[in-house]
C-alpha cells in the first residue's frame, strides 16, 4: 500500500509532502484510525539508558521537529520516538527549497536549518501527549547564538522540557547550522558537556527525577576525534551516544540530480559510514555508554548490523520516507532475531 502512497507523495514537493504527512498521521491518530496502519511489530524489550523500550527501533529526530505528529508517529510500532531538533526561539530556517530527495540513490540531502516553532510550542504540544512510549526530545541552538554562547541554548531547552522527557538528546552535529560541529571536537566539546552534566544534576534534584542525556554526533570524524569524542562523554557521565546525523561528504551521490546540493545526506549512501563510527565508537566506548545506531537502515539487514557493530538500538528516518511503516516491523524482526541467537548461543 505504501508503494502507491509512496509515488503520490514523491510526485509533490518534499517539503509539502512532508508537511502533508505530517498533518494525515496527526489526523489519523486523532480520529483513532492508526491501528488501520500500524505493523505487528515483535515484543522485544531492550533496556537503554534506564528506560524500558518495547522493541529497539525508534524514529529519528528531525521528522516531527515541533512534536506534532508523535502520537501518531509513535502508534505506528516505533519503540521509541524523538522529536525536534527544538531551538529556545522560533526560527524559520534556511530559504527553500532546503530537502531534496535523490530516489535512484535512496538518499536525501537536506539544509533545513533547525526550522521549528520554538520550544515553548514543543512544550505546549508535549504536555497533552497521548503516546505512551518513550519520548525523547532533541535540542540545538538557535542559528544567531554564538557558538560560545551555545551552552546557555542547550541549557534553557532542558530546563524547558525536562519535565516531559523521558529522555533528552543534544545535538551538535548538524551541518546546517553555522559552527555546531566544532562542538564536537576538543575543548569545546569538555565545556559543553560539563555545563550539560551540571544541569543535568541541577534538574534531577529539583525534579526529583533523572531523566538520561544523550549526545549525537556526526559520520564526518576521523578515529583519533571519535576517541576523543568517547573519551569525554565517559568522563561526564553522558548516558547515550546516537551515532550518527548526516554526512557531508557528498562524493557517496556524485552524478546524480540533486547530489550536489548543499547540505547533509541520509538514506542508503549513509549506511556504511556510520555503523563504521558506531564499530568505532564502541570499541573506544567498551561498553560504559549505550550507542543507539542511526544512518541509512533500510531493511532488517541493515538494522541488525547496526546492532552488530555495537548499538543498543537504532533509529531511522529515510528508510521510513523510502520505505513506510513496513520498515519498522522488518528492522525490530530482524533485531529480534538476532537477540534470540545470542540468547541460544549463552
Ligand atoms: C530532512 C531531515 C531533517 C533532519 N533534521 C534533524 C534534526 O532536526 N535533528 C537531528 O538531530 N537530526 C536530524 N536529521 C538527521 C536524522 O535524524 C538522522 O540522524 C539522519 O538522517 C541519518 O539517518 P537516516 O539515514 O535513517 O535518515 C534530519 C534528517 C533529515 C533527512
Amino acid at each position: 500500500m505504501y508503494e502507491h502512497l509512496r509515488k503520490a507523495l514523491f510526485a509533490l514537493d518534499p517539503e509539502r509532502s512532508h508537511h502533508l504527512t505530517l498533518d494525515a498521521i496527526g489526523a489519523a491518530e486523532r480520529l483513532g484510525l492508526m491501528s488501520l496502519f500500524a505493523k505487528e511489530v515483535p515484543d522485544d524489550p531492550v533496556e537503554l539508558m534506564g528506560l524500558t523500550l518495547p522493541n529497539p527501533v525508534g524514529l529519528a529526530a528531525g521528522l516531527d521537529k515541533n512534536a506534532q505528529a508523535f502520537n501518531g508517529l509513535g502508534a505506528l510500532g516505533f519503540g521509541f520516538v524523538e522529536v525536534g531538533t527544538v531551538t529556545p526561539r522560533p526560527q524559520p530556517g534556511n530559504p527553500q527549497p532546503r530537502l531534496f530527495r535523490i530516489p535512484d540513490a535512496e538518499a536525501i540531502i537536506n539544509r533545513m536549518g533547525f526550522n521549528n516553532l520554538g520550544v515553548d510550542y514543543l512544550l505546549e504540544r508535549v504536555k497533552r501527549r497521548r503516546y505512551s512510549g518513550v519520548l525523547g526530545i532533541n535540542v540545538g541552538k538557535n542559528f544567531d547564538t554564538p557558538v560560545e554562547k551555545a551552552a546557555d541554548d542547550y541549557c534553557l531547552c532542558m530546563e524547558k522540557v525536562y519535565a516531559h522527557a523521558d529522555y533528552i538528546t543534544a545535538n551538535v552535529s548538524s551541518p546546517n547550522t553555522k559552527g555546531l560541529r566544532d562542538l564536537q571536537y576538543g575543548d569545546s566539546l569538555d565545556a559543553l558537556l560539563a555545563a550539560l552534566k551540571q544541569k543535568q544534576k541541577a534538574l534531577a534534584d529539583e525534579h526529583d527525577r533523572y531523566v538520561p542525556l544523550a549526545v549525537k554526533i556526526a559520520p564526518d570524524m576521523d578515529e583519533e576525534a571519535i576517541k576523543h569524542v568517547a573519551q569525554s562523554l565517559y568522563e561526564h557521565e553522558i548516558d547515550g551516544v546516537i551515532a550518527t546525523n548526516t554526512t557531508i561528504d557528498k562524493s557517496l551521490v556524485k552524478g546524480f540530480t540533486h547530489g550536489e546540493e548543499e547540505g547533509g545526506l541520509s538514506g542508503r549512501p549513509l549506511t556504511e559510514r556510520s555503523t563504521e563510527v558506531i564499530r568505532q565508537l564502541s570499541a573506544a566506548l567498551d561498553g560504559t555508554i549505550p550507542i543507539i545506531g542511526v544512518g541509512g537502515i533500510f531493511d532488517g539487514d541493515s538494522a541488525a548490523e547496526k546492532i552488530r557493530a555495537g548499538a543498543t538500538a537504532v533509529q531511522i528516518y529515510s528508510g521510513f520516507i523510502y520505505r513506510g511503516p513496513a520498515i519498522i516491523r522488518e528492522a525490530a524482526a530482524a533485531i529480534a532475531e538476532l537477540h534470540k541467537g545470542r540468547i541460544a548461543d549463552k
